[in-house]
């Protein structure tokens, strides 16, 4: 990995009609940290995290992961190059059993399909075990070892974002996008939810956040970015941020 931060985002602007959903916004995120992107409803946050995907292309701005330029790649280069972005609403397929669905992220990967082409049938099967294999440890680190077997269908809310993470997990990416990963799940898997993604930091991954919940973000972020009507308004450590006034003023409330 090059020098410096791992994602670096320069005057990114993206407007929708009229609306200007995102403005001129540079931020940076450095590998190993968990860094928390806050802001009131339609702040731009969620469209800020899918230029930074590729889903959308920025109207202007330079998006960089580790020393490369991906602004303008379409999505799948854009996990090609390290990232991830897990759904704001879980995309599993309902009718496999979780490990599939594990085995299948790893799958979509770009590259994995040239496994058996370039390796022949015995090491396509054993690249399979392998995956099937990685997809149990995966699981197991988000806590869904004993459904494995189980339809995808059939996990409750929180279990499916526990399984966005384990299939994020699962193409081995440098930087993970959550949107709001705890919206919506009930506060016990919500907070070991956020106990795994606090332990993957402590292993050296890479995660940008976010989340409503300013408990979480003060307690578990290393950095904070504001976001206001489109702009960057503050960023900071969660001390700094908390006690920011345009950020009392214009989020917080006070
Ligand atoms: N595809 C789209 N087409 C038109 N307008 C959009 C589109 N996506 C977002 N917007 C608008 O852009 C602005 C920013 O929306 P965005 O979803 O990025 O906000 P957000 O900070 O994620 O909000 P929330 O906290 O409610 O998720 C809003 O005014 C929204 O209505
Ligand atoms: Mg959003």
């Amino acid at each position: 990995m090059t020098e410096g931060p791992l994602l670096r985002v320069r005057g990114l602007s993206k407007a929708f009609g009229g609306i200007r959903a995102v403005d001129a916004c540079s931020l940076e995120v450095h590998a190993g940290t968990i860094t928390g992107l806050i802001g009131p409803n339609g702040a731009g946050k969620s469209t800020l995290f899918n230029i930074v995907a590729g889903l959308y292309a920025p109207d202007e701005g330079e998006i960089w992961l580790g020393g490369r330029r991906i602004d303008g790649l379409p999505p799948h280069l854009v996990v090609a190059a390290g990232l991830m972005k897990t759904w704001q609403v879980p995309r599993e397929f309902r009718n496999l059993p979780v490990l599939d669905n594990a085995i299948l992220a790893a799958r979509g990967h770009p590259g994995e399909g040239l496994v058996s082409l370039l390796l022949g049938p015995r090491a396509a099967m054993r690249h399979e075990a392998f995956l099937e294999e990685k997809a149990r440890r995966t699981l197991g680190l988000v806590g869904l070892a004993e459904l494995a077997e189980a339809p995808a269908g059939s996990l409750s809310g929180g279990q499916k974002k526990l399984l966005e993470l384990a299939r994020a997990l699962m193409a081995d990416p440098v930087l993970i996008l959550l949107d709001e990963p705890m919206a919506g799940v009930n506060p016990v898997l919500a907070g070991r939810l956020m106990e795994i993604i606090d332990r993957l930091r402590r292993e050296g991954h890479t995660f940008f956040l976010i989340e409503h919940d300013m408990e979480v973000v003060m307690s578990r972020c290393d950095r904070i970015i504001v976001m206001h009507e489109g702009r960057k308004i503050a960023e900071g450590l969660p001390l700094e941020v908390r006690t920011n006034p345009v950020v009392l003023d214009s989020y917080l409330g006070g």
